[in-house]
């Protein structure tokens, strides 16, 4: 299904009330939710891990999309998924062994995401496509919210070519908004995920700007 998804990330949303940012962002027209777990290590931030994501779930009635920025990866797997995420997805940065990472998303029950900082080219996930439902083409160095947009358009375009036939996704993260969706659609881009362009202007009390932000992209 190649159609457009959108995918709010609640890093912009209120922290203290996830729950009912959550319910709004559904409510205004969000395909996916995008969930980023962040661990001072892989990268230079620190959001939340497995119980929060666990204490989310049930608010979530449409995807739960959690992006793993942690390394190493593989000790949390089993807890992420017993939290109820339905797609894991991994760095191809975040160790050595890539690979076992993603084969054991998949044994514990999730669909599998590959991701690929801005650094790291298309090929990186060449020989790991058997292994992956969807490829996460970061467009901003991961670890914080509201950063310029980085054209990826080669890497998704190549990425495009190299999936074919295959039923992988291609997810943006970082940067999204009106003006840079259109380059990454055209691209091949079918899961956007956009933070500070959705939450902007809005709020669990005056939730329509979420709506409009959301229809803008
Ligand atoms: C960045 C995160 C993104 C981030 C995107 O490290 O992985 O998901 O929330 O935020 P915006 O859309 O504001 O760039
Ligand atoms: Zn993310």
């Amino acid at each position: 299904d190649r159609s457009l998804k959108i995918a709010p990330s609640i890093l912009s949303a209120d922290f203290a009330n996830f729950g009912e940012e959550i319910r709004a962002v559904e409510a205004e027209g969000a395909d996916w939710i995008h969930v980023d777990v962040m661990d001072g290590h892989f990268v230079p931030n620190i959001t939340f891990g497995p119980a929060t994501c666990a204490a989310i779930r049930p608010h979530i009635k449409t995807v739960m999309d959690v992006h793993l920025m942690i390394a190493p990866v593989d000790p949390y797997i089993d807890a992420f998924a017993q939290a109820g995420a339905d797609i894991l997805t991994a760095h191809v940065e975040a160790g050595p062994h890539i690979h076992r990472t993603l084969q054991a998303i998949r044994a514990a029950g999730c669909k599998a995401g590959l991701a690929l900082n801005p650094g790291t080219p298309a090929e990186a996930a060449a020989p790991l496509l058997d292994l992956v439902d969807l490829v996460c083409v970061m467009t901003v160095n991961p670890g914080f919210g509201g950063q310029k947009f980085l054209d990826m358009t080669a890497k998704i375009t190549a990425l495009r070519e190299m999936i074919g036939d295959r039923e992988i996704h291609i997810e943006i993260d970082g940067g999204v908004d009106p003006a840079t969706a259109p380059l990454v659609r055209a691209a091949g881009a079918d899961v956007l995920v956009a933070g500070s362009a959705v939450f902007r202007g809005g709020s669990v009390s005056d939730p329509a700007p979420y709506g409009e932000n959301i229809r803008a992209i």
